[in-house]
Formats: C-alpha cells, structure tokens, sequence
C-alpha cells in the first residue's frame, strides 16, 4: 500500500481535526502518500481529493470542526454515486481509506468496501458515542463538557427564581450526553431513547422532592419517546397542576457540536487515527479502531453499526440515588 486517503463524513464532532492530523502524520512517518477527500463522500464522488503534508495538518488539533469538511450524501447511497466515487480513487491511485464519522458512514464504508473492495478502517468520530467497539467516541467528552458548562449556568438562574428547567441536550438515537452532563450537572432527572420514562412516576417524585428543593434540572436527550424537551415540560406541567411553579425550556442544540476539543477527545482521536493508518498497513479492512480498556481495539463495520452499546446500568441508579 503507497496512497492512502482519509476523510470526514456525518455529523462533525470535536476532535476530528486532531484524528486527520495523527492519520496524515503517522502516514508521512510509515512512509505512505496521503490524501485529504473534501465533505466526505460528496467530495469523493466529485473528485474533491488533495495531497496533504506534515504541514498541511499543523495547528489543528486545538481545534473543533473539521479542516477536511464534512457531509452527509444522498447521491452515495446509490450505486451510480457510488461508481463515480471508486472511479475518482482510483485515477487518484487510492489504495486504502480511512474514515471518520459515526453509524452513517461506517454503514456507507461497508458497502463499499463489498462492492468494490478497497481496504477502509474506520474512527469513530461522533459526539453521540453510539458506537460500538469503542468505549468512547470522538467528541463525546467535549460535548458532555459543554452541556455540563450550560447546565450549571441554568442551575444558578433556575435556583435564583425556584424554577424548574428542562434542558435538551443532543443523542437523537442515545442518552449518553444526556446521562454524563446529567450526573456531572446534578440533575433530578435525565430521560433517555433506552428506557421508557414514566411520566407519572417522574412527577410523583417531582412532588416529593418539592419538600425539600425549590428548583430542579431535568435533562432530556433529544431522541427521549416522549418528545421533546418542550413537550415534555407541557406534559409534566399538566401533570404537576401547581400554578405557582415555573417551567421553563432550554435546548443546547448545535453548541454541543462545536468547541476546541478536551485533552481527552484529542489522546482518543490521536489514538484512533494512528491505529487507522497501522491497521491498514497491517491489511486490516472494513472495521474501526476504537479504544476500549484503554486498548486498541478493531471492530467490525458490521459490529459496529449492526450492535447497540448500552448505557452504563449503574449511572441512571446514580441519578435516582444522588437527586434525593
Ligand atoms: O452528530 C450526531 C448528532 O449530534 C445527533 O445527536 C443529532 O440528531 C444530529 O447530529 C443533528 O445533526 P445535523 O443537524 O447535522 O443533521
């Protein structure tokens, strides 16, 4: 393998940039040639493919965002996109990819990787980690960090004015942002896609601990069954009939998405981004290198988007016992 080509694709995630930097660097020092491909695999179906240096990639890894762009492609799902894409790579002389992004592209990885075999190993890169084969994703930690940063700000007013704030926080398919901002930040509640919430038990412990708190935070991931945060908030405000308590909505959206990475998020995507490029020079190929007990492991595409990873059991029990 001479020509490697590495890009980004889904949903962008903090330490994207610090995952292309350890591809392209480790790349130059195994003495590959390596290639950046512009707004995933849009850019690879339009021949939107450059040759990247050492210093093409310097003063990236502080970075959120992602220098490569990224996309999320209809025209690759079809087999026409597809073709145009294998052809692009091939007059580039691309022998081997590394992608970075979540289900989406390790799904879009997979499938072309079996109709036209060229070796890809994947990093996971998504602020949601619902990943599998990884204990953690890229950008996870970064986002959990800016929602706790928000939560704590909501906290002092939601205290000032006895107030009771719902606060939205990304994981359309995932609770686990809404899980780790919600035990960091205190919350009396956090509602998950992975469990079904009982809106009924949530409002009787909501009168309890009426006794004893006069604000409270409850955090809802954005995939949660039973709506969004603000419908969520209109169906307990129902519930609760207390005219003389306050509601109030806070959605954290994309700011979740952005950011300079945390110290964690840039040592997990260095670390995914080195393994990507060893892997293929080793001759793995469609699957992804995570890390998971502080290992380097690599994982199926099939596992990886095929398997669900559960919440950690003892953190919704942790929730419950410390909001008391
Ligand atoms: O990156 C994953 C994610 O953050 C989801 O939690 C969210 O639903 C989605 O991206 C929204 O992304 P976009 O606005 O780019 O479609």
């Amino acid at each position: 393998m001479k020509k490697i080509a590495v890009f980004t694709s889904g949903g962008d995630s903090p330490g994207m940039n610090a995952c292309i930097r350890a591809v392209v660097r480790t790349a130059i020092y195994r003495g590959l040639d390596v290639y950046g491909i512009y707004r995933g695999y849009e850019g690879m179906i339009e021949g939107d493919i450059k040759k990247l240096q050492s210093h093409s990639v310097s003063n990236i890894v502080q970075r959120g965002g992602t220098m490569l762009k990224s996309a999320r492609s209809a025209e690759f799902r079809t087999p026409e996109g597809r073709k145009k894409a294998y052809d692009n790579l091939v007059a580039n002389g691309i022998e081997g990819l590394v992608a970075i992004g979540g289900d989406g592209t390790f799904t879009g990885a997979k499938l072309f990787f079996e109709e036209y075999g060229i070796p890809t190993v994947g990093c996971p890169g998504t602020i949601d980690n619902d990943i599998f084969g990884t204990d953690y994703t890229i950008g996870f930690d970064t986002a959990v960090n800016t929602a706790l940063e928000a939560i704590d700000k909501i906290r002092d007013t939601a205290a000032a004015h006895d107030r009771v704030f719902f606060v939205e926080v990304m994981g359309r398919d995932a609770g686990f942002i809404a899980v780790e901002s919600g035990i960091g930040g205190g919350a009396e509640f956090v509602m998950v896609p992975e469990n079904k919430s009982n809106l009924d038990e949530i409002v009787k412990s909501f009168k309890n601990l009426r006794k004893s708190k006069s604000s409270s935070i409850i955090v809802v991931a954005e995939g949660e069954e039973e709506g969004s945060a603000e419908t969520v908030m209109k169906k307990v405000k129902e519930l609760v009939k207390d005219k003389d308590r306050e509601f109030k909505v806070t959605t954290l959206g994309h700011i979740q998405r952005g950011g300079n990475p945390t110290a964690r998020d840039r040592v997990l995507a260095s670390r995914c981004g080195m393994a990507a490029v060893e892997g293929l020079i080793a001759g793995k190929q469609n699957c992804m290198a995570g890390v998971m007990n502080q290992e380097v492991v690599y994982t199926s595409f099939a596992d990886c988007i095929g398997k669900t990873k559960p919440l950690i059991p003892d953190h919704l029990k942790l929730i419950e016992i410390l909001s008391i």
